[in-house]
């Protein structure tokens, strides 16, 4: 098997920026109730022509110009997202075809907020079998358009974004060991009813605004502390490293009380983790790579470092991966 690893990054937040305090306008809520219950200031909104491709494709092509590659350098693209264009076709066959990525397959998964290392783990997979040599993976998502903005519980929580990595065969390092689980008996702790095959968009689905996310926030809060723990410590035990060795942990930023509380099961010190929950709250697909891109643009990751990436999500999934940087 061939060793893999990511060579290039790339970003793409909105402009539009909403604090808590524009929050305070909309909803019954306070800026001291979202820092201190979440970590978050503030989120990026997509604008209303813009879509989830057009935040990947700018995330993409900063990461293929990271990389040195060119869009037809890619044999793969994976795009990791809960809020595609459209049902189908995938917003991966979009964002291909703006790319010119003429020699890539194209994909998009579905593993909300463990998106992104769920489809790192794809992408690795092709890559160390020799399959493809280049693949691009997002994670993009505009969640405002799923965002009941009368839901206090919800609508502070959640922003815009995209990250993107290119990975390919590296010589050194590269990802030693990734962790992926599910259990779907909890679907119904975070989800968006209508719109699927279950229950076809109709005037009655709107009227009930079944088309916006809908989470049962305090229920989620200990399984994603519990699943975040228990993967990162499989994904560790797999690659053979213990907590010691880990120079930074680069969660899923959906709640900072979370992240801290993982990281304290954990054992590792509040300084060797990535937080940018602060900026952005939570982007599902686009939390984890994009605190990846910004800790590497940041020069948080050295080479030689072993990172922890450490997703939980909607599903209700988890997915973990070390990296040797
Ligand atoms: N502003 C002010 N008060 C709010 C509020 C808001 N935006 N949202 C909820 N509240 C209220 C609730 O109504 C509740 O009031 P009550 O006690 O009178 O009923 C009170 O605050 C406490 O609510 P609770 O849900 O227990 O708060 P919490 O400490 O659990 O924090 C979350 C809520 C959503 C921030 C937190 O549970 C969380 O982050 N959950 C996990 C999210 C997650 O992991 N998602 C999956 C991965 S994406």
């Amino acid at each position: 098997m061939r060793r893999v690893g990511i060579i290039g990054v790339g970003e793409y937040l909105p402009d539009k920026v909403l604090t808590n305090h524009d929050l305070e306008k909309l909803v019954d809520t306070t800026d001291e109730w979202i820092i201190t219950r979440t970590g978050i200031k503030e989120r990026r909104i997509a604008s209303d022509n813009e879509a989830v491709s057009d935040l990947a494709i700018k995330a993409a092509r900063e990461a293929l110009e990271d990389a040195k590659l060119a869009p037809q350098d890619l044999d793969l693209i994976i795009l990791a997202t809960v809020t595609g264009d459209m049902p189908f076709p995938s917003t991966a066959s979009i964002v291909q075809n703006a790319l010119s990525a003429k020699h890539a397959a194209a994909l998009d998964i579905s593993a909300a907020c463990a998106g992104f290392v769920y489809a790192l783990s794809i992408a690795q997979q092709f890559i160390a079998s020799g399959t493809y040599k280049n693949a691009l993976v997002i994670g993009a998502e505009k969640l405002s358009a799923v965002t009941d903005w009368k839901d206090r519980n919800t609508c502070v929580l959640l922003g815009d974004g995209a990250g993107a990595c290119v990975v390919s065969e590296v010589k050194e390092g590269g990802i030693l060991s990734t962790y992926l689980g599910c259990d779907g008996s909890n679907m119904e702790l975070l989800n968006m009813p209508a719109g699927g095959s279950r229950m076809p968009a109709s005037h009655e689905t709107v009227d009930s605004r079944m088309h916006y996310l809908k989470m049962r926030g305090n229920e989620l809060f200990k399984i994603a502390v519990k699943s975040m723990t228990m993967a990162a410590e499989k994904v560790l035990e797999q690659a053979g490293l213990t907590f010691r060795d880990v120079d930074l942990i680069v969660p899923h930023q959906a709640n900072s009380r979370i992240i801290l509380a993982v990281a304290k099961k954990l054992g590792i010190p509040e300084d060797k983790i990535y937080l940018n929950i602060e900026k952005y709250g939570n982007m599902s697909s686009a939390s984890t790579v994009t605190a990846l891109v910004e800790a590497v643009k940041e020069g948080r990751v050295k080479k030689g470092d072993i990172v922890l990436l450490d997703a939980f999500g909607a599903g209700l999934v988890w997915g973990a991966c070390v990296i040797k940087w």
